[in-house]
């Protein structure tokens, strides 16, 4: 198989992501030196503690012998959980640094990555090729996610299955974002969907309502979509007002789709 090289609409994603990969914060590996062993023990150990849910939706070693194609490496500690599952493994990813980064990790594992530079938004695999497609925060800081959804569901199999995670616009996290951003900064008019697209990560990061996902993935035959409270959306308040902030307000959106 061969994959297409990333086209300019998604230049200034790419740009963003390549300063540094997801997850490999100085918050997560400290004074670790970078490429180490220790280093890569930290991203693995902080992904999982902040987001120990990840677990729960990919169910990693469900997929052992199966054909997985996870899009959005970013440093690649998921993959290694797919990759110890053994699960029949691809990987793209938008930029240079995600995909060496991730290579670099499971190789530091044992195990022999195949993980491309691409855009998902042209995958260059075959029709019906996959099992599962896999992607967790990555389709929202697409140009395009219609064009991702749709060639998530051009390399899926009949009956094969995509699980993902979206970002929720009506949640705790992006209220805030909006509190700083707009009200906070005199632009109370703005919306949130510009807040976020504005100042999220990458330049134009979408967040969704569960119509708008259930419509986004309209093609598949069967959709489950389930909201989350995340670290992301709770870290800051005291621990004992985090128990009371409801799933309705989290910033996942879990999606489980059945082509
Ligand atoms: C927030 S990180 C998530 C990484 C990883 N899935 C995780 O959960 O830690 C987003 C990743 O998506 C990648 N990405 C963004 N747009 C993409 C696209 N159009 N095609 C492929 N990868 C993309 C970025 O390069 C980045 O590595």
């Amino acid at each position: 198989m061969t994959l297409s090289s990333a086209p300019s609409r998604n230049r200034e994603v790419r740009s963003f992501w390549e300063q540094q990969p997801c997850g490999t914060d100085a918050e997560a590996v400290g004074d670790a030196k970078p490429g180490s062993a220790e280093w890569y023990g930290r991203i693995e150990a902080a992904r999982y503690a902040r987001e120990p849910l990840v677990h729960s939706i990919a169910q990693f070693t469900r997929w052992h012998g199966h054909k997985v194609l996870e899009i959005g490496v970013g440093s690649g500690a998921d993959h290694l959980q797919f990759a110890r599952a053994g699960a029949d493994l691809w990987g793209v990813d938008l930029t240079d640094a995600a995909v060496e980064t991730t290579r670099q990790h499971l190789e530091l594992h044992g195990f022999t990555p195949r993980v491309q530079r691409a855009d998902a938004e042209h995958l260059a695999f075959e029709p019906e090729s996959f099992d599962l497609v896999y992607s967790f925060g990555v389709i929202h800081h697409a140009a395009s996610p219609e064009a991702v959804v749709a060639e998530i569901h051009r390399v899926l199999r009949p009956g094969g299955r995509f699980i993902g995670m979206l970002y929720a616009r009506r949640s705790l996290l992006a209220a805030q974002y909006w509190v700083a951003k707009a009200l906070l900064a005199g632009r109370p008019a703005q919306s949130l969907r510009t807040v976020l697209s504005r100042h999220m990560e990458s330049p134009g990061t979408k967040a969704y309502t569960e119509r708008e996902l259930r419509a986004l993935f309209h093609a598949f035959s069967s959709v489950r979509v389930r909201q989350h409270v995340t670290y992301w959306d709770v870290n800051h308040l005291p621990r004992m007002v985090r128990q009371l902030v409801p799933d309705r307000l989290g910033w996942f959106f879990e999606v489980n789709a059945v082509r």
